[in-house]
C-alpha cells in the first residue's frame, strides 16, 4: 500500500508551529550567539561548537560537516526516519490536522498511523511476555542454554531483553487476546500468530524456542528471532515482514551499539544474533549483525552515520568458500567501497570461527588485535589473488594479472587506483624493483579505458592564469572550476532576489546548461517551483525531502558563510564570468567532440561526413577564440 502524500499546507503548517530551535533544543544544547543559537553538531564528533541554528530562517547548519536543513531535516537525520514519519511524528505533537493530497487517503493514513503504534504497543507486551517465561523456574532448560552453552551474564540477558517461548501451540495468544484483549488481527499483523490451515483459530509462531529481541535503532521492539533449543528446523525462526520490520533494512544491535560506533569512530558487522551478543558481553560495544544476509545499502546507511571516517568492518564466517562468500555477503555496498564513500575492512577469524566461538577461548583482547589487523577489503582481494600463486609461473602470472586488471579497473577514486597500481605494480615485480615502472606501465595500459573516465584534466586555472594566451591544445576542461562557476551561479540565484530574472534570461539566451547532474537536477525543481515562490530555499528542501533526493551534495549551497555574503555582493560581474565560464566548457566539450568524430572519419568513404565535422569543430574553435577571456580572469581570480 502506498503511502499517501500529505497535503503542501500540512507541511507547512507543521514548520510554522514546530520552531527549529524548540526542535533541536531537545537535542542540542543551544547557546544564543547574535543572531542565532550554536551548540556542538550531533552528526559529528566536535570539541567547539560550529552547529549553528537560525530561527529567523529556520534552518540548521554545521560549519564543520556542512549537514544542514529544517527542522524536519533535522530530525530525519538524526533519528534515521523516513519524511513522513517525522512529518507525522510533529503534526502529533503540534496538534496540527493532517490532510493529505487525496482526501480519501486521509483515514487511510490516520489508521497507518495507529496501527504502527498499537505493534509497538503488542510487541513490547510480547517481549516482556517471553522474558517473564525465561524466569520461570519451569523453563530451567532455557536459561541453562543461555548460561552455560552461551556463557552469557544475567546482564547481558538483561540488556539484550533474551526470552523465551513456551511450547503450547497458543500460549502467547492466549495472553495477548485472551487476557490482554488485543485484537487477533493486531496480533497476527504483528507476526506473532498465524490462522490454522483447518478448523479456524490461531498458532503462535515461535514455540518452544529461545526469544532475541529486535529492536530499531531507537530501541522499540518492532520483531523477533527465535533459536531452537535442539537440532528442529530452521536453526532460527524470525518474525515475517511486518508493517515494523522489514529484515534488509535492520540491523540487530544497533540501538545497543550506536553509542560505541560512534566513539570508537567504526562499526563491526557480524553476522549472527550471538555474535553480536557476545562481542557486547565482551566490552566490544560497536557490534551489530546483519541477521544473516547480504548487507543492503540501507543497512550500511543506517550504520555509517554513526561513523565520521565510515569505517566498517566485515567480520563474516569465513569458510563458507572464502571470496565468494565475502562478495555475496559485501552485495551492494561493494560500489560505495570502490567509490571510496566507506572504507571497508574484512575480519576472517583463523579456523572459520564465527566471533562468538572465538571468545569462548580468547580474550576481548585478542578481538580487539585481530580488528586492528583486518585488511582493507582492496588488500583483502588482493591477497586472495595472489594467494597460492607462484608468480614465476606464467599461467599464474597471466591469471593473476587479469584478475588483478579487473579489480584495479573497480577503483572508481583516482588517487586510490594510483595508490593500488604502484601497489600491485610492486608484487607483480617479485622484488625486483627495476621491473616496477614496466609493470606500472602494463596495467596503466590494460585499464586505459576506466582511466581515460576518471583521469583529471589539466587545470584551467593554470591555463587562463599565466600571461600566454592559452593554445586550444593546452585548454582542457577542469571540473572543478566549473563545478565553481555552476555552484555560485546557484548560489547567487537562491540568495538574491533580484538577480533571478538575470540569470535565467542569460541562461536561456546562451542556451547553456547546468553540466553537474546534481546542479542540473536543483535547477530542473528551481523552475518548477517557479521564481515567484519566495520561501524558495525551504520549498526545495522539502521536495528533496520527498523525493528521497540527496540533498546533501547541495546542502551547501543553501547556506551563507561570511566569505559568501561579500562574494555574492559583487554580482553581476561575477554572474557574467560563471555564466562565461559554463559557456566556454559547453563550446570546448562540442568542440572536442566533433574534432575526435572528424577525426576517425574516413574521408574516402564518406566524404559529407568528414566535411561536415569539420565545419562544426571548426566553428567552436571560433568561438572559442572569441570568447573574452578577461572576463574569465575575474572568477578565476575569484574562486
Ligand atoms: P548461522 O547459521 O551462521 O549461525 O546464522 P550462528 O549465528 O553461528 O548460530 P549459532 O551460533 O549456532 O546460534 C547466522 C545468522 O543468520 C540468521 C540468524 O540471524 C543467525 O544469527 N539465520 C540463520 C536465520 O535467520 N535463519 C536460520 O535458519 C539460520
Ligand atoms: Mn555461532
Amino acid at each position: 500500500m502506498p503511502t499517501p502524500r500529505l497535503h503542501p499546507d500540512t507541511i507547512e503548517e507543521i514548520k510554522q508551529r514546530a520552531d527549529i530551535v524548540d526542535v533541536v533544543s531537545e537535542h542540542v544544547v543551544l547557546r544564543k550567539r547574535g543572531k542565532d543559537f550554536v551548540g556542538l553538531c550531533p552528526f559529528h564528533d566536535e570539541k567547539s561548537p560550529s552547529f549553528t541554528v537560525s530561527q529567523t530562517k529556520q534552518m540548521y547548519y554545521c560549519f564543520g560537516c556542512q549537514a544542514g536543513g529544517n527542522a524536519i531535516k533535522f530530525l530525519m537525520d538524526l533519528e534515521k526516519r523516513q519524511f513522513t514519519e517525522v512529518v507525522l511524528d510533529l503534526a502529533r505533537r503540534y496538534q496540527v490536522n493532517i490532510q493529505t493530497l487525496e482526501p480519501e487517503q486521509r483515514q487511510q493514513l490516520q489508521r497507518q498511523l495507529s496501527l504502527r503504534e498499537q505493534l509497538y504497543e503488542v510487541l513490547a507486551s510480547t517481549a516482556q511476555f517471553y522474558q517473564h517465561a525465561l524466569r520461570q523456574s519451569a523453563q530451567l532448560k532455557a536459561i541453562e542454554y543461555l548460561q552455560s552453552n552461551r556463557q552469557l551474564r544475567k546482564e547481558t540477558i538483561e540488556q539484550f531483553g533474551l526470552g523465551y517461548a513456551p511450547a503450547g501451540w497458543e500460549t502467547l495468544h492466549r495472553y495477548l487476546v485472551e487476557d490482554k484483549h488485543y485484537p487477533v488481527q493486531l496480533v497476527e499483523k504483528a507476526g506473532l500468530i498465524k490462522p490454522r490451515k483447518q478448523g479456524g483459530g490461531y498458532y503462535d509462531v515461535f514455540r518452544d524456542r529461545l526469544i532475541i529481541p529486535i529492536r530499531d535503532v531507537q530501541g522499540r521492539v518492532i520483531a523477533f528471532g527465535g533459536r531452537t533449543l535442539g537440532d528442529d528446523q530452521p536453526k532460527y525462526l524470525n518474525s515475517p515482514e511486518t508493517e515494523l520490520f522489514s529484515k534488509g533494512k535492520t540491523l540487530f544491535a544497533l540501538d545497543e551499539a550506536k553509542a560505541g560506533i560512534s566513539q570508537l569512530d567504526q562499526a563491526v558487522v557480524v553476522e549472527g544474533y550471538f555474535d553480536a551478543i557476545a562481542l557486547h558481553a565482551a566490552g566490544i560495544t560497536n557490534a551489530v549483525a546483519s541477521l544473516g544476509t547480504a548487507l543492503s545499502l540501507e543497512q550500511v546507511r543506517l550504520i555509517l552515520r554513526y561513523t565520521e571516517s565510515k569505517q566498517l568492518v566485515l567480520n563474516f564466517d569465513a569458510d563458507k568458500a572464502g571470496n565468494i562468500a565475502a562478495e555475496r555477503a559485501i552485495g551492494e555496498i561493494a560500489e560505495l567501497a570502490y567509490k571510496g564513500e566507506v572504507q571497508l575492512k574484512i575480519l576472517n577469524i583463523p579456523d572459520g570461527k564465527d566471533a562468538d566461538e572465538y571468545l569462548y577461548s580468547h580474550t576481548s583482547e585478542d578481538y580487539k588485535q585481530l580488528l586492528a589487523n583486518a585488511p582493507l577489503w582492496l588488500d583483502w582481494q588482493i591477497q586472495q589473488i595472489t594467494q597460492n600463486r607462484d608468480l614465476r609461473q606464467a599461467t599464474d602470472f597471466q591469471q593473476v594479472t587479469q584478475q588483478i586488471v579487473k579489480l584495479l579497473k573497480n577503483i572508481a577514486n583516482s588517487d586510490t587506483r594510483n595508490y593500488y597500481i604502484s601497489h600491485c605494480a610492486e608484487i607483480l615485480s617479485l622484488g625486483d624493483s627495476r621491473l616496477i615502472p614496466l609493470r606500472v606501465e602494463n596495467l596503466l595500459t590494460q585499464i586505459a579505458p576506466t582511466k581515460a573516465i576518471y583521469s583529471k584534466p589539466v587545470s584551467a586555472k593554470k591555463a587562463w592564469g599565466g600571461a600566454e594566451k592559452p593554445s586550444h591544445s593546452t585548454l582542457t576542461t577542469d571540473y572543478s572550476l566549473l563545478e565553481h562557476a555552476e555552484a555560485l551561479l546557484l548560489r547567487i540565484y537562491l540568495h538574491c532576489l533580484e538577480q533571478r530574472q538575470g540569470i535565467i534570461d542569460e541562461l536561456e539566451e546562451q542556451d547553456l546548461q547546468f553540466s553537474l547532474s546534481h546542479h542540473r537536477f536543483l535547477w530542473q525543481q528551481i523552475v518548477e517551483i517557479k521564481a515567484e515562490q519566495i520561501d524558495l530555499i525551504s520549498t526545495l528542501q522539502n521536495r528533496y525531502l520527498q523525493l528521497s533526493e540527496d540533498l546533501g551534495v547541495v546542502s551547501h549551497l543553501f547556506h551563507l558563510n561570511e566569505k559568501w555574503k561579500k562574494e555574492i555582493m559583487r554580482t553581476p560581474q561575477v554572474v557574467q564570468a560563471a555564466i562565461a565560464c559554463m559557456n566556454l566548457v559547453m563550446i570546448e566539450k562540442r568542440y572536442r567532440h566533433f574534432l575526435e568524430l572528424w577525426q576517425t572519419t574516413d574521408p574516402e568513404a564518406e566524404p559529407e561526413r568528414y566535411q561536415s565535422y569539420y565545419q562544426a569543430f571548426y566553428a567552436e574553435k571560433i568561438k572559442l577564440q572569441k570568447i573574452d577571456r578577461q572576463r574569465l580572469f575575474s572568477i578565476t581570480e575569484l574562486l
